[in-house]
């Protein structure tokens, strides 16, 4: 896969492949367009041909040609591959998708026509009296899905054959090349002479679009041991996962009337709601939540209930939702399941006929994300040490920034001054911090522009420094790894070493170094970053910003081991522990005095 990836990257330019979703401009040593992936008027997309970057610094996407290509296309990684590898005329294993072309139309059309007939097919299945048909029928019961609901949501099942869809499929005249474009079936060999069928043994769940028609699947395991638990229709000419949201045609009148939708994570969440009588309901299927469904929820309403899993991978999801949703003005709340179950199926089983009422129940108290978000990373973080409280601020200061409303804003910032016992105007300098720089080298300041920042002062310092080595000298002076977490700390430290290495020769840093492979990609983004906002300014003006970033950053410092000191001392009074009371005392002095 590594040598496609670097294949690809030679063939292909970063601005041809952006320039077929975005209208370039030549920008000094970039170009510049409006971001694809947030509506603008002021373009803040940039492409870095040297760098091979394609990024927003408004919204914060983009990447390499790779990550723009899964982003503007929804698609993931390998689909990303084949989608360049075919733009660059490589040939890769997998059959390459048909897209925009010619005669499309009449291709969708056919391939809408063959996905209804699987449809129709994986249904007379389920109910063919079969041995098998029996065993699914009745693992259905025993999840609570009923007849009317199987038949509502066209639920089928495909058998354990190699070929049952195959000669089904053959048998109404479909010819080959339709059958391997559908994305149903596994190719043998690439000549495409073998095919089988892709879901076996499989409970089906059509995807339909907004008009309801199926145009791919998701097919759930039946055995024990199977794998994946859910098999998913890949990216065709007709299904793409991050433009559907599994379950809108069924659920958007109620959405409409109830003004509100509910998203949830899987198939059996939809249904298992919608059969209680719960229908503004909705799927992600897997995905974190796009853009584009995004778009498609606004049409019917502008207020979302998040109900993703609590575990790790679900509480990330829930919080890209968050930035997605911000993105298009909208706000979304948290719904949080008891602990006894696992997801909305689970509760609808267990409790039956209580579980409508209880479910309303929990849409209707849920917390907007961001106080949920706050309370759970006070848990997760120590707050009352000074690595705690920096990651706190971390997650959530860009958070807070997101919102594009002063009263959500000052909302939050009340809260998170409460929690860190520090004033409210800290927190506000933390926020305004960038839109400040911003102002003072007169940029515009149009809307766009002034839009909610993601990047604090270490973030912009080390953004600086990456693009001007020089003044690395004069930041070491004053700072240390510690002043920097995560990623920024780990290129801090390997900074760090490259200027001990080569204290006498002119400075340029070595991104490519076996250390830095891990946030090579971050470093060129944040070198980027730096090159579009300083490079027209003159030595000095950098000068005087790197000094005022090294000073914010103090100013932070000192506070923050200020206040964790202050709570160190309160309590080796409290326990009389009077030693550590001294001790605590002298560090104290040593801090205040300047
Ligand atoms: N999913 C997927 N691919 C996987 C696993 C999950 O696309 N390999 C999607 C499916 O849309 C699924 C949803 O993620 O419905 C939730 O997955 P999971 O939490 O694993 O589902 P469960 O609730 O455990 O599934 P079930 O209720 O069927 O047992
Ligand atoms: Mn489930």
């Amino acid at each position: 896969m590594g040598d496609t990836v670097a294949d690809i990257k030679n063939r292909l330019s970063i601005e041809d492949v952006v320039a077929s979703y975005v209208q370039l401009k030549k920008a000094g040593r970039s170009f510049k367009g409006l971001c694809p992936f947030h509506s603008e008027k002021t373009p803040s997309f940039i492409v870095s041909p040297e760098k091979q970057i394609a990024y927003c610094f408004g919204c914060h996407k983009g990447g390499d040609m790779f990550k723009f290509i899964q982003e503007v296309e929804g698609v993931d990684f390998p689909e990303a591959i084949k989608i360049l590898a075919d733009k660059a005329g490589i040939k890769v294993d997998v059959k390459k998708f048909k897209s925009k072309e010619k005669g499309e139309k009449s291709l969708n059309d056919r391939l809408i026509e063959l996905h209804e007939d699987a449809c129709r097919f994986f249904e007379s299945n389920l109910f063919d009296k079969a041995d098998d048909a029996k065993e699914v029928l009745a693992y259905l019961e025993k999840r609570g899905i009923t007849k009317d609901t199987i038949e509502e949501f066209k639920v089928g099942f495909a058998t354990g054959e190699y070929d049952d869809l195959y000669k089904y499929l053959i048998k109404k005249g479909y010819k080959h090349d339709l059958l391997i474009k559908s994305g149903l079936f596994t190719l043998k060999d690439v000549a495409g002479k073998g095919i089988y069928d892709k879901f076996r043994w499989r409970l089906m769940f059509p995807i339909f679009d907004h008009m309801g028609r199926a145009i791919g699947f998701g097919g759930r395991a039946l055995k024990q041991d199977q794998v994946p638990k859910y098999l998913n229709s890949p990216e065709t000419a007709i299904y793409s996962k991050g433009k559907v949201l599994y379950g809108l045609s069924h659920a958007k009148q109620s959405i409409k009337e109830a003004d509100k939708v509910v998203i949830v994570e899987g198939y059996f969440d939809v249904i298992s709601l919608h059969q209680s009588g719960i229908k503004n309901v909705v799927a992600s299927s897997g995905t974190a939540l796009t853009h584009e469904q995004v778009k498609l929820i606004k049409r019917f309403t502008k207020d979302i209930v998040s109900c993703f899993d609590t575990d790790n991978a679900g509480i990330d999801a829930t919080k890209r939702a968050y930035e997605v949703v911000q993105d298009a003005e909208m706000d979304m709340k948290t719904l949080r399941m008891p602990a006894s179950v696992k997801d909305p199926a689970d509760l609808m089983l267990e409790r039956g006929g209580k579980g409508k009422e209880e479910f309303l129940e929990l849409v209707d108290t849920a917390e907007y994300f961001l106080e949920f978000y706050i309370t759970l990373m006070n848990a997760k973080f120590n707050v009352k040490t000074l690595e705690g409280r920096k990651k706190f601020l971390d997650e959530l200061i860009p958070l807070v920034k997101l919102s594009k409303s002063s009263v959500k804003t000052d909302h939050y910032v009340r809260i998170l001054s409460k929690y860190l016992d520090i004033k409210e105007k800290f927190l506000y300098d933390e926020i305004d911090n960038f839109k400040v720089l911003r102002d003072q080298f007169g940029q515009n300041k149009s809307k766009e522009v002034s839009r909610p920042e993601r990047f604090d002062s270490t973030t912009v310092l080390i953004s600086i420094l990456l693009e001007y080595p020089q003044h690395f000298e004069k930041v070491k002076e004053t700072l240390n790894e510690g002043d920097f977490v995560s990623e920024l700390k780990d290129i801090y430290i390997e900074l760090s070493r490259q200027y001990n290495d080569a204290r006498t020769e002119k400075k340029k840093w070595d991104f490519e170094g076996e250390k830095m492979a891990g946030v090579s990609e971050k470093m060129a983004l944040l070198s980027l970053y730096a090159e579009e906002n300083y490079s027209q300014f003159g030595e000095e003006s950098v000068v005087k910003e790197v000094e005022k970033l090294i000073d914010n950053i103090v100013k932070s410092r000192r506070m923050h081991q200020r206040i964790v000191l202050e709570k160190a001392l309160k309590e080796a009074e409290e326990s009389g522990d009077e030693g550590k009371r001294k001790q605590l005392l002298e560090e104290f002095q040593r801090l205040i005095t300047p």
